[in-house]
């Protein structure tokens, strides 16, 4: 994609780190940005701030861990602005310690989030 003025991008875990500078830099390239988190208040932060400074961003609560949830932030996504053309699977957690040691429930939310919660967006839920 060579003009991005305009296109549309979704990014989950947007509110923070990585994600926020992505929603930054391809705001300021002229995008537009939806950004998806599960934490809220940061999330509405991140969206004023772009927004504050002459951007188009819009934020919808998703917990990329959920199929639904996901459906959900895409159909919102394409209600707010009719189409996306860049998404960013950017939500991920970290765990300390070691391997050997890490409880079941860190084992699972580590791989729900950061392996199953960039699945559902192969099936192209916004469209
Ligand atoms: N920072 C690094 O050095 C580094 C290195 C390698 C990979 N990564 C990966 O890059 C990505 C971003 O890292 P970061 O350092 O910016 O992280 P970060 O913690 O600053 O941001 C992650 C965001 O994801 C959100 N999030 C967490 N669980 C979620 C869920 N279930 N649904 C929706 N949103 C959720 C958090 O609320 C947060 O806003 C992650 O996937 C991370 O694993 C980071």
């Amino acid at each position: 994609m060579k003009d991005v003025q305009g296109k549309v991008a979704f990014i989950t875990g947007g509110a923070s780190g990585m994600g926020l500078g992505m929603a930054r830099a391809f705001s300021a390239a002229g995008m537009k940005v939806m950004i998806g988190d599960i934490e809220e208040e940061p999330m509405n932060r991140a969206v004023a701030e772009i927004n504050d400074a002459g951007g188009d961003a819009a934020g919808v609560k998703v917990d990329v861990t959920q199929l639904e949830s996901v459906s959900e932030a895409g159909i919102a996504t394409t209600e707010k602005f009719g189409k996306v053309h860049v998404i960013c699977n950017n939500a991920g957690i970290g765990v300390g310690g070691k391997c050997e040691t890490a409880s079941m429930p860190n084992w699972k939310w580590v791989t729900d989030v950061n392996m199953w919660g960039v699945l559902p967006w192969r099936r192209r839920p916004c469209g």
